[in-house]
């Protein structure tokens, strides 16, 4: 069936519906469920979290997990991780195990992927996010949106629109230009709603100018079904509706919320009122009817439409979760090669670090699932060694436990101040303890008995987390001085950390020589990182974002505002991340774009070809070095500094009208064995006239240049 027979079918069955069961329809009925109308054979529509797998369940109505056991799933890596491989066909094959898991949990809509752009390292929410790029956002959240789909089941991409803090998050006023919007916040969700065809989208908590999204006139009307002509489900987040009219009227279909008070929910009762009493035309309740019934013939829920059944912990999703994990660790350092270490000469090795044990599934807000396991570093590492390696563990600092809560759970509780309240203090370990746990560790680093010392630490989900910012981009627990300390003891200490952020790292970057970043792995992450440590894997993840030197250069805080709780006025307009960087000369720690590798590419050539109306990247490349490996070439625009500074004066202030001096363009990944030389070609976007096409392996690592037209 086509879109207008689908509608066709829609509206005539929902004109055989009462007033009161399309507002049945249209919001929460249970927590993770609308109603149904048994009546006409029109189910619920059944809803589950998240992006790195299916949540657990829970009660109908009660924030108490059903505690059957049944509900253990793969855990894949979180988007942020998928991001850094840079990879289209592996974003759509991990989307395409969580469709299949979200259909094998009785799912109907899978509320993934997180596409906000990474504006600041301090959102708790970044690791659910892609990158700070909305172009490599767009392209491999489309791609998981087309994978979930394969499965009956519809992608939810959330959060709609600029919600890029936690701080506030029910009330806070985002207050961007159209500009902004359009190059940054919007992309996105133009790809993964357009062109990838995603069937639902989830509106944000935040205002955006002054409106609610989930109920905002420019978001829902303007932009989304007017410009855009999405005839997709508009689903609220979870408590992010405000007003019974002006939801009523507006282009959400569908109000969720987090209370079991379901007829008192705004498009519940109070809407059969207003739209009884005239205040609200009944169309508009016709129009989200139809639009949900649409929604369910794609998914073939209705008319015993033959439905892919899908399935659970099948072992070839974890296999995707163990691929995707490998390809998204990225090498930021490695001076003399000290990676990878050798499993055949390691027989005495010592691990420090909170996080080369921890257990991150279960944490981080709506994210949380329960993995049917998950592999940790440690873990990892002893099962790659074997039983002739003798592998010691110190935690080296206190992650501290949660203080006790009174019981309830957090996301019963979010609406009520706004914040994630129920964030349980953390305990700090006591002055003595810490000191004694790093002095322990410090020792044992310069015991020369050892012969590889790992460092694994990090953030976790106490920080990465629904519900709360970081207030600073500093390691917690101590971990700066910790790392100083190890390699003052030990030079060639490998660094790893684990995250969903950039940290600050400049109290001891310069003297570690090997260094390893990997944002939340997923159930396999333990192993993809053993793997990549000991070298029977090669890195290839390259960094979606940029990783400041301090706080103090990301433009978001530098030239805008970020965690106020009424108004966040994002003053950098699009000068996000390395748009900023390139353009302003301020030096990242680790640019966007980078990941080192065992081998070595050169990069032999390139043309810039446009072919029916498509432009593309040829680029010739030859394996330099010992092993096979795989490379992300990466293709920018980039602008003269001279005209971007003449924009800048024109401007006046520097930043509304100037063009950034590089914008990622297009990429592609080629896989190539030593020695082996290849030709790899990619789609650019179109090349704006004045700018030549950089290729290269990160923003700031351009070997090839082209004008294009020559
Ligand atoms: C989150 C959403 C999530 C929803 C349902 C909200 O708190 O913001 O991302 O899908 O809860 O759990």
């Amino acid at each position: 069936m086509n879109r207008d027979e689908i509608r066709k079918r829609a509206k005539e069955l929902a004109a055989r519906l009462t007033l009161d069961e399309k507002i049945d329809m249209i919001h929460g009925a249970q927590l993770f469920s609308t109603g149904g109308v048994k009546r006409l054979g029109i189910p619920p529509l059944v809803m589950s979290d998240g992006p790195m797998g299916v949540r657990q369940e829970f009660e109908p109505d009660r924030w108490i997990e059903s505690g059957n056991n049944d509900d253990f799933v793969t855990c894949l890596p979180c988007n942020s991780a998928l991001a850094a491989t840079w990879n289209r066909e592996l974003a759509e094959k991990t989307g395409s195990v969580l469709g299949a898991e979200a259909r094998g949990r009785g799912k109907d809509v899978i509320l993934a992927p997180g596409i906000n752009i990474k504006r600041s390292p301090l959102c708790g929410r970044n690791f659910e996010y892609f990158s700070e790029d909305p172009y490599l956002t767009g392209e491999l959240a489309a791609a998981f949106v087309r994978g979930v789909q394969e499965w009956d089941v519809a992608a939810c991409v959330k959060h709609f629109a600029a919600n890029n803090q936690e701080t506030e998050r029910l009330w806070v006023d985002v207050e961007v230009d159209e500009r902004t919007l359009r190059e940054i916040y919007l992309p996105a969700f133009y790809d993964c709603l357009v062109k990838g065809g995603s069937l639902t989208v989830m509106g944000a908590y935040n205002r955006l100018n002054g409106e609610h999204c989930c109920q905002s006139e420019y978001l829902l009307e303007k932009i989304l079904r007017e410009e855009w002509g999405y005839d997709g489900v508009v689903i609220s987040d979870w408590g992010a509706v405000h007003d019974t009219e002006a939801a009523g009227r507006s282009q959400l279909d569908i109000e969720m919320s987090v209370t079991s008070d379901f007829s008192e929910y705004h498009m519940a009762d109070p809407l059969k009122e207003a739209v009884k009493a005239g205040r609200v035309p009944e169309n508009c309740v016709d129009e989200k009817a139809v639009r949900i019934l649409s929604l369910m013939m794609r998914l073939h829920m209705l008319e015993g439409q033959e439905r892919k059944r899908g399935t659970f912990n099948d072992p070839s999703h974890r296999k995707t979760a163990l691929e995707a994990a490998g390809e998204s660790i990225v090498l930021l350092k490695n001076e003399g090669s000290l990676l990878p270490l050798s499993a055949d000469r390691c027989k005495r090795v010592l691990l420090i670090g909170d996080n080369a044990r921890r257990i991150h599934s279960g944490e981080g807000g709506s994210a949380e699932l329960r993995a049917l396991y998950e592999i940790t570093p440690l873990m990892g590492i002893k099962m790659a060694l074997g039983g002739n390696a003798k592998v010691d563990f110190l935690t080296g600092y206190d992650a501290g436990g949660k203080k006790a809560d009174d019981g309830r759970n957090w996301q019963e509780k979010s609406l009520e101040s706004g914040e994630k309240a129920e964030q349980a203090e953390r305990e700090e370990a006591s002055e003595e303890r810490r000191a004694a746990l790093f002095s322990r560790a410090v020792s044992a680093a310069g015991d020369p008995d050892y012969d590889a010392v790992i460092f694994i630490g990090g953030l976790n989900h106490d920080y990465d987390s629904e519900g709360v910012d970081r207030s600073d981009m500093k390691l917690p627990y101590g971990q700066d001085g910790l790392i100083a300390a190890i390699l003052a003891a030990r030079p060639d200490a490998v660094v790893t950390l684990i995250g969903g952020s950039p940290v600050e790292m400049k109290e001891w970057i310069g003297a570690a020589q090997a260094v390893v970043w990997t944002y939340y792995n997923g159930m396999e992450g333990g192993v993809a990182l053993a793997e990549t440590l000991f070298g029977r894997r090669n890195p290839s993840g390259k960094l979606p974002e940029t990783f400041y030197k301090t706080l103090e250069d990301c433009p978001a805080h530098r030239l805008g505002e970020f965690a106020k709780r009424e108004k966040v006025v994002y003053g950098e307009g699009i000068f996000v991340g390395y748009r900023y960087q390139e353009t302003f000369g301020v030096e990242p720690e680790f640019p966007f774009g980078h990941g080192l590798s065992y081998t070595d590419f050169t990069y032999l050539e390139a043309e810039y070809v446009e072919e029916e109306g498509k432009n593309f990247a040829v680029c010739k490349i030859v394996n330099a070095g010992k092993c096979a490996g795989a490379e992300t070439v990466q293709a920018y625009w980039m602008r003269e500094n001279g005209e971007v500074a003449a924009g800048a004066k024109r401007s006046g202030d520097g930043r509304k009208n100037s063009l950034p001096s590089r914008e990622l363009a297009g990429f592609g990944k080629i896989r190539l064995e030593p020695g082996e030389t290849g030709k790899l070609r990619f789609e650019v976007r179109k090349v704006p006239d004045g700018c030549r096409l950089g290729i290269g392996s990160s923003v700031k690592d351009i070997r090839l240049t082209l004008i294009p037209g020559e």
